[in-house]
């Protein structure tokens, strides 16, 4: 008798709704896209394992929101295996089974970013290990809290606001400024004075264009911007994108313009609203600020962890 009862093998577009519990709700439409024009932005790859004609686990991956198609870039959005069937090594040969069908794809390297607040995270970090990938680090740093609480982050608020006013800092909404903003993004990302993870176009139909903010300088040049997003399903406003560009980002114009932001969304929504904030791993002076200064007032924070591996041609 074989070691192994389950059956791995690609999904099928008719069986997204058996293996649904098996991912997250916002990636099971996924599984289930017909239209090859739909197909061809997310590049969804699904494998199931099946023990008879029961689902035991799913590993799902497809080109994050935003991400360029042609850099062979790809996620694996998720990797569940049934309770009752863990622990005998299906994980393991999940992965394998995608990673062989990547390639074909156009897939050469297969990323992770997970949050290191999941219930999962030990037990998924220690398949990845398991499965031979590097490290997961922290990438990204979130932060949650109710935005009147950024009175007490903020002690020294009016001064800096003041200061840095005197500084020629303004802001404008999106909604005023937000299409020069992006066109400025795009030529410095192409320049490489800005990061390509600050691109506002991959957030260009989400955005709440009064709560985003476009930073300008004392000539009304654009010089960063924050955005800031609705989502309703986690009742919260999310700011996925913060940046300035020097010197401005060591003159405190990004905590300006979160400030500010938390602000407006007090006077829309009221102090209750909750805020998500994030600073990545890249950005080593605005994470340390947030350890420091939010984190003490935070409902919660949590770290995005990340791993990438190369494939096998
Ligand atoms: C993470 C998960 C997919 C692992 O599935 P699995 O089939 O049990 O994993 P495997 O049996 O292939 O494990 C392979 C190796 O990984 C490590 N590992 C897996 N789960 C582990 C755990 N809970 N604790 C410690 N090590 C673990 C072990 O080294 C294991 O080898 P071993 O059993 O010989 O010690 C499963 O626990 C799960 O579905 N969790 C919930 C969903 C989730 O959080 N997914 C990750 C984010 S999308």
């Amino acid at each position: 008798m074989s070691p192994h009862p389950e059956v791995i093998r690609p999904v099928a577009i008719c069986e997204a709704e058996a293996l649904a519990p098996l991912t997250w709700p916002s990636y099971r439409s996924l599984m289930s896209l017909a239209d090859h024009g739909e197909r061809r932005l997310c590049r969804p790859c699904a494998v199931a394992a099946w023990d008879g004609d029961r689902p035991a686990g799913l590993a799902l991956s497809g080109v994050a929101p935003g991400w360029p198609l042609d850099d062979g870039r790809q996620a694996l959005l998720s990797l569940m295996v049934a309770r009752s069937h863990r622990r005998r090594g299906l994980a393991l040969r999940l992965l394998t089974a995608l990673e062989d069908h990547l390639p074909a794809l156009g897939v050469r390297r297969l990323t992770v970013d997970y949050s290191d607040r999941l219930p999962g995270a030990a037990a998924f970090a220690a398949t990845l290990r398991a499965a031979g990938w590097p490290e997961p680090e922290p990438a990204r740093l979130r932060i949650c809290g109710a935005v009147r609480d950024t009175v007490a982050v903020f002690r020294d608020r009016d001064l800096l606001m003041a200061r840095m006013r005197a500084e020629g800092f303004r802001l404008w909404s999106w909604r005023e400024r937000g299409i020069g903003c992006e066109a400025l993004a795009q030529t410095l990302i192409e320049r490489g004075e800005a990061p390509a993870w600050a691109q506002p176009r991959h957030w260009r139909n989400a955005l709440d264009p009064d709560l985003s903010l476009v930073i300008g300088d004392a000539a009304d040049e654009i010089v960063g911007w924050a955005l800031c997003v609705h989502q309703p399903a986690a009742a919260r406003w999310f700011f996925p994108v913060g940046w300035v560009r020097p010197p401005y980002d060591r003159r405190g114009w990004l905590m300006g313009a979160y400030a500010e932001g938390a602000e407006r969304v007090a006077a829309r929504h009221g102090g209750d609203a909750v805020a998500v904030i994030e600073t990545a791993s890249g950005q080593p002076g605005m994470w340390r600020l947030f350890e420091r200064r939010f984190e003490p007032h935070a409902h919660w924070t949590d770290r995005m962890m990340a791993s990438e591996r190369l494939l096998n041609p």
